[in-house]
């Protein structure tokens, strides 16, 4: 049997910012993973996994940092132009990139993983934050290089003071009053 595709599907980039261990990469999966339950087609591009090949000559300085976004614009602008959800959860720490990134691929949503730097710290999954307080990983976000946070994001989550599933709760609900999941919503009503 031929599967009947949706064909009404309108692209979009969510685009995760924030500080490391935010939890960006986490709210951002289970959103991937509900808007792939609806039927919609759906890709994540996430640092941590994005830096091990496309990006893998790139470090952290700021001009290595603003190449690795870059590239990354490219890829989102071209998949969102052929109508699918991208999610991607990048540091991105310097406003003047993430703007360009909103210009390059139009429909851009802006979401600030708002965190305090000291429960960022208190998680630190990889321990990096504990090394990088030792000086032993240099430029590191919150310890020391810049992060430069959203003005005005379309959608702000406060991940140090909400569950995971009230932030992935309020993504949902911003991509639906901003028409990205209209008839998808009414499709998992019914
Ligand atoms: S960005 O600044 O260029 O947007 P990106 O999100 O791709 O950063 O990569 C961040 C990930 O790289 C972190 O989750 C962490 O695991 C790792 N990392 C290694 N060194 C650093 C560093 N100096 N600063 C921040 N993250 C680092």
């Amino acid at each position: 049997m031929v599967e009947k595709k949706d064909r009404s599907q309108k692209g979009f980039t969510l685009w995760f910012t924030g500080l490391p261990c935010s939890g960006k990469s986490a709210v951002a999966d289970k959103v991937a993973e509900i808007l792939r339950g609806k039927g919609m087609r759906v890709e994540r591009l996430d640092g941590d996994i994005v830096r091990q090949d496309l990006t893998r000559d790139l470090g952290f300085s700021r001009e290595d940092r603003n190449e690795n976004i870059r590239r990354v614009t490219f890829v989102a602008k071209l998949l969102t132009r052929n109508g699918v959800a991208v999610l991607t959860s990048f540091i991105s720490p310097y406003r003047e990139v993430r703007a360009r990134s909103r210009q390059e691929i139009g429909d851009f949503i802006e979401v600030y993983a708002k965190c305090s730097l000291e429960e960022c710290m208190r998680r630190d999954v990889k321990g990096m934050y504990k090394k990088a307080m030792k000086g032993e990983i240099k430029e590191f976000t919150g310890v020391s290089d810049p992060y430069e946070e959203p003005e005005n994001p379309e959608i702000l989550l406060q991940t140090d003071k909400d569950t995971l599933e009230e932030s992935v709760g309020t993504v949902l609900r911003r991509l639906e009053e901003l028409g990205y999941l209209k008839s998808h919503l009414k499709a998992g009503r019914s």
